[in-house]
């Protein structure tokens, strides 16, 4: 084949690809700009999200935020809502504070060279080669999921796709390839490929205009490569989380400001491994009037609220809670004291809820103890609280899986 492309009979791969581009691509609204605001944009949102979900985004987004400085002017909490749904939120952030420093820094106009493109909070390797070849047509590698595919298909590159040595092969032939071609139109005809044709399965090599030197195609290895390193089984963690609503609302926690879904509103709750076990002390879910008075709760013989835990979650459930608020002295209720343990407590499991992250995954289980006079907490002093009426819930951004189980709680959608 190689022998065949030295003849001059097949013109250069890059060539090929911005010739199909040209006729095949998508109609796609960052495509009909070269500011480089707007693509920064649409590819900070693209990244692990789909063309289809991005799109409503990308307008409500430059709607609100027409240009940078728009964007650096706002506040968080009004990027963090607009972006509400699309999931990683650091992208949010980011994207927030790289406006800023456009701002601060470049007199509010992007900056075209990969170097300063790159101190930009946010901006990696990828962005900023998108960025600097589709705005700027500047001649920059920009290798996302769907080059490295396309080209590991294509030279047969065999190093697992997720390795520095993967990453590093695929972007020196793609800086080769994009001197052969008009950068903005390079950049785009590769990804568009990897996107449309090369596609993580069944890629439709008969339409491709690569297919008569692949090697993954002439070897009959598309569904083989590209190669990956075996993942990790994610971690589990268990989520208690608490319903605690007084007449002064639901109380909600803030989350750290960083870390995963930094700064968002949630339940209470205490984070630990799970463990063998865990799923067995649970009832199931079960109907509860959530404002029945604890002490309609108490006085009656229980069964309303379902099977009755085990005291020993009941015990667990007391500690963590006790982790979160505490009572005056006094006030009676949550105290580890043997009197008030004796007062049986109890707990009832009031939602439950999976959601999946990149390498762990939350069982979050929301309970709701009994007997507990909510009137007096006191929060505890590292955590941010306060009490939400159930109708101001969804003017905090939550994330998705509280939202979910709040909803189910409420019998009704939050968001
Ligand atoms: N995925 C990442 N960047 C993209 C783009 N500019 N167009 C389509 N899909 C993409
Ligand atoms: Fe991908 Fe098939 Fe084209 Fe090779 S021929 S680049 S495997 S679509």
């Amino acid at each position: 084949m190689k022998s065949q492309q030295e003849a001059g009979k097949l013109p250069h791969p890059a060539h090929r690809l911005v010739t199909w581009y040209k006729q095949a691509h998508r109609q796609l609204p960052w495509r009909n700009t070269k500011d480089p605001y707007r693509i920064l944009v649409s590819e900070t949102m693209l990244q692990q999200t789909r063309v289809e979900t991005v799109i409503p985004y990308y307008h409500a987004f430059l709607e609100r935020f027409p240009d940078i400085s728009s964007l650096a002017a706002a506040e968080e909490d009004e990027v963090l809502k607009q972006w509400q749904g699309l999931g990683y939120y650091s992208r949010a952030r980011n994207l927030k504070k790289a406006a800023e420093v456009v701002v601060s820094q470049h007199g509010g106009v992007m900056p075209d060279t990969i170097e300063s493109l790159l101190s930009l909070p946010g901006v990696g390797p990828y962005t900023a080669g998108a960025v600097a070849s589709i705005a700027f047509d500047k001649p920059a590698p920009a290798v996302d999921g769907n080059v490295l595919r396309v080209i590991a298909r294509f030279c047969g590159i065999v190093d697992p796709i997720d390795t520095l040595a993967a990453k590093r092969k695929v972007t020196e032939i793609v800086s080769q390839w994009g001197m052969e071609e008009q950068p903005s139109l390079f950049t785009q005809s590769i990804m568009e490929l990897g996107a449309t044709v090369c596609t993580p399965r069944s890629p439709k090599c008969d339409v491709c205009p690569l297919k008569e030197d692949c090697v993954a195609y002439l070897t009959g290895q598309t569904d083989v490569l590209p190669l990956k390193t075996p993942k990790k089984p994610r971690k589990i963690i268990r989520v208690i989380a608490f319903w605690l609503e007084n007449e002064q609302g639901i109380l909600l926690e803030k989350r750290p400001n960083h870390g995963l879904l930094a700064g968002m509103w949630q339940l209470p709750s205490v984070e630990t491994d799970w463990k063998d076990g865990d799923q067995k002390n649970t009832g199931e879910v079960h109907e509860t009037n959530l404002l029945v008075p604890d002490a309609e709760l108490d006085s009656g013989s229980g069964s309303k609220l379902g099977p009755k835990l085990g005291s020993k979650l009941d015990a667990e459930l007391d500690s963590q809670l006790v982790r979160l608020v505490t009572m005056p002295r006094g006030a009676e209720q949550v105290t580890t004291s043997r009197a008030a343990e004796e007062k049986l407590r109890s707990y009832v499991l009031v939602g439950e809820e999976k959601h999946i992250f990149t390498h762990i995954e939350w069982r979050v289980q929301v309970f709701r103890p009994v007997g507990i006079n909510l009137s007096q907490v006191e929060f505890a002093p590292d955590r941010e609280m306060m009490f939400v009426q159930r109708a101001e819930i969804r003017q905090y951004v939550l994330p998705r899986v509280y939202e979910k189980i709040i909803g189910s709680i409420l019998g009704e959608r939050v968001r």
